[in-house]
């Protein structure tokens, strides 16, 4: 018998946050049968698992990502005869975004799903997908992220040097703002304390909008908005409900200023351990997955928006002028973060005429 068990613990303290998080990657090797004999848990197939990979989602258990993520694992474990075996990891239990992005880079977890609003600080062509008012709807953002602009910027992820690569794109659909205070028109932002994701580009988006942008990981906004520490947020239906900040902040005001894509991620120290068959299996359970992903989202996001309008959210609709008028104001980021890439800018839009 022979047993070799690798075990990988990373932590990490981010100094502006004093997050610790603690990744856990398992290797096993056996060649002994039977070693396992006994413990369901680790064969949902024939094999005794060779890999025990972790998977971050900072969504809750029954959230659309996390169900694609449960579906990834299930693919992979079924078409590897389970060889590999992924534990996934729902509620932000390894950390916030930034802090497990940062632990795939080391490998402390193999596989993540995030917002790519938590990478594009750091991978500038990101930006271009994070631009507010860039789809004229959601099909568009699908023919971009689906074609080869959309491997431009998967390319863009893998060769950041940040040690993660790009699995696939789940949806997120369109964010909205929401408030505690009233809030029926963009003017009303004006003054207000706005949470915003760790993303520079938020951040601006905000402060153009004439509102203060409060940064803030996801996990602490339902207590902002009760405290008073900030006044609102933005965010797309399904999180507006699961999270219930509905609760708190009843204004809601449909703008769809942005859609930020969801991505899935693979520690490129873990890829590098894979066979190319087990890359294949890979790459191909995380696009299944993705589209298992966009049908559950288009449904959770129709009934959020149901649910929390039964609840007696108060929801507005801006007018296409006064949409016309604050995308006017946002220019200016498309040209301080996309001067670089004026030629997919260029390219998104004639996608879309
Ligand atoms: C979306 C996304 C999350 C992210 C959140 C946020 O809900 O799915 O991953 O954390 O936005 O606003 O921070």
């Amino acid at each position: 018998m022979k047993m070799d068990i690798t075990i990988n613990k990373n932590i990490f303290k981010r100094s502006a946050k004093k997050v610790l998080s603690c990744g856990l990657t398992l290797s096993i090797l056996v060649t002994s049968v039977g070693l396992f004999s006994g413990c369901n848990e680790l064969d949902g197939a024939n094999n005794v698992p060779e890999h025990i990979f972790v998977y971050a989602e900072n969504q809750s258990e029954n959230y659309p990502t996390t169900r694609g993520a449960y579906k990834f694992a299930q693919l992979v474990n079924e078409k590897t005869d389970g060889k590999i075996k992924i534990i996934v990891k729902a509620n932000g239990e390894l950390g916030d975004e930034k802090s497990v992005v940062e632990q795939l880079e080391f490998g402390g977890v193999d596989f993540s799903r995030v917002s790519v609003a938590s990478i594009s600080d750091n991978i500038p062509k990101l930006k271009v997908i994070q631009m507010p008012y860039l789809y004229s709807g959601e099909s568009a953002m699908w023919t971009v992220l689906d074609g080869d602009i959309g491997k431009e910027f998967t390319q863009a992820i893998q060769e950041s040097g940040y040690g993660i690569m790009a699995l696939s794109w789940y949806d997120a659909g369109a964010r909205n703002f929401y408030s505690v205070k009233p809030l029926t028109s963009m003017s009303d932002l004006a003054g207000m304390n706005i949470r915003v994701q760790e993303s520079e580009v938020m951040a601006k988006t905000i402060q153009l909008l004439g509102a203060n942008p409060v940064k803030m990981i996801y996990s602490e906004v339902y207590m902002a908005l009760q405290t008073g520490k900030i006044d609102g947020a933005e965010n797309n239906w399904t999180s507006y409900e699961y999270s219930r900040h509905f609760e708190q902040a009843e204004y809601c005001l449909i703008d769809e200023h942005i859609r930020i894509p969801e991505v899935q991620l693979i520690s490129e120290k873990t890829w590098n351990n894979l066979t190319d068959e087990e890359k294949d299996i890979i790459s191909e359970c995380a696009k299944e997955s993705a589209i298992y992903e966009r049908d559950l989202w288009r449904m959770a996001d129709d009934s959020a928006k149901r649910t929390v309008i039964d609840k007696g959210v108060i929801v507005t609709k801006v007018s296409e002028e006064e949409r016309s008028y604050f995308r006017e104001k946002l220019q200016p980021l498309y040209d301080e973060y996309c001067s670089d890439y004026m030629d997919i800018i260029e390219k998104i839009q004639s996608i879309q005429e």
